[in-house]
């Protein structure tokens, strides 16, 4: 079980560490911090159990920032042992959740091009692609596929 709440100072370090862990060019944690001030970021994070006497694990996280109708996804990560139980599919529907009443009506995001665990959770929560920008990464240099996903009714 796990629980999604808004980041504070106490998960900075453990998302730095997963930052590291899982991507060539990780947020340090002076980054992350800074996003708690900034008022048009929202992270979430979704935290497991805690063992007695232990703080709740930070098992994985999404990152945005929005600025009137349009949001962008920064990262998203869960911890390897946390992956294919659903963690990343819910940190990024809360996040649209409380995207949508700060009047946001689309979010967009770039993933790497071989990175098929992303690409395969971004369009089964409904992003489509709507365009590519050639030799966005580096480290290794990889073309990113930009994705969007609109949160208007259609109504
Ligand atoms: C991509 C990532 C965030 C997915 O996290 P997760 O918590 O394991 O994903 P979920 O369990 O919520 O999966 C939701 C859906 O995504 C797809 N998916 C996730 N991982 C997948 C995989 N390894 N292979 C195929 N499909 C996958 C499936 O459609 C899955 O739905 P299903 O379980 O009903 O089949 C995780 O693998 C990760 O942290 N990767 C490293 C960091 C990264 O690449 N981040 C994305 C940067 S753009």
């Amino acid at each position: 079980m796990y629980q999604i709440i808004s980041m504070c100072e106490k998960h900075v370090p453990r998302i730095a560490a997963l930052e590291a862990a899982n991507f060539s060019a990780p947020w340090d944690e002076a980054s992350i911090r800074a996003e708690l001030e900034n008022p048009l970021a929202l992270w979430l994070i979704a935290e497991g159990e805690a063992g007695e006497g232990e703080e709740r694990p930070v098992l994985g996280y999404v990152g945005s920032q929005s600025c009137f109708e349009d949001a962008d996804v920064l990262n998203v990560c869960v911890a390897p042992e946390a992956r294919r139980r659903g963690v990343a599919e819910a940190l990024m529907l809360e996040l649209e959740r409380r995207l949508i009443p700060k009047g946001v009506e689309k979010i967009t995001l770039e993933v790497r091009a071989s990175n098929a665990p992303a690409i395969a959770l971004y369009s089964k929560i409904g992003y489509t692609k709507v365009g590519m920008r050639r030799n966005y990464y580096e480290k290794p240099r990889e073309d990113a596929l930009i994705l969007q996903k609109s949160l208007k009714s259609e109504s």
